[in-house]
């Protein structure tokens, strides 16, 4: 996610209220994403694939997952903060990006979200 910062980093306040997902190969642990429900609508957040382990499908595999999760639970909907860089990967899974953006630790973010 930030591997050139400590991690701390990557620790939120709100962690003890997630349902953390991780994706293992070969034993490793290779992708993370966390979810936090409120109600019936879902935020998604930290969704990251360690860098030798990109492009090899397990994004899709964790986001199809946590789909399959809040449709399971009863969603409404799913939203995040996407890096603006990353916003075509949400596309494929039928995210529309909002008006909302802003600037947080050297990336530009857009609100990204999905109506069940
Ligand atoms: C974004 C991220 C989670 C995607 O995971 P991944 O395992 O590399 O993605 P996949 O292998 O499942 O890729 C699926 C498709 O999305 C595309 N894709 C992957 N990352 C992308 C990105 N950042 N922007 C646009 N497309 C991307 C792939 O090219 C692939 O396309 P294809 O199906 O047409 O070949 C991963 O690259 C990552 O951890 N990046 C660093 C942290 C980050 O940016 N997290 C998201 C914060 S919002």
């Amino acid at each position: 996610m930030y591997p050139d910062m400590p991690f701390d980093a990557v620790k939120l306040k709100d962690d003890f209220e997630g349902i953390h997902f991780g994706l293992y190969a070969d034993h490793k642990l290779s992708g993370v994403v966390s979810l936090f429900p409120q109600g019936d609508v879902y935020q998604f957040r930290k969704l990251a694939v360690l860098p030798a382990a990109q492009k090899l499908g397990y994004g899709t595999k964790l986001m199809d997952y946590i789909l399959d999760f809040c449709k399971i639970q009863k969603a409404t909907e799913l939203w995040c903060n996407a890096r603006v860089n990353a916003k075509e990967f949400y596309f494929k899974f039928g995210f529309r990006e909002t008006d909302d953006t802003f600037f947080k630790d050297g990336f530009d973010f857009v609100v990204m979200e999905l109506g069940f």
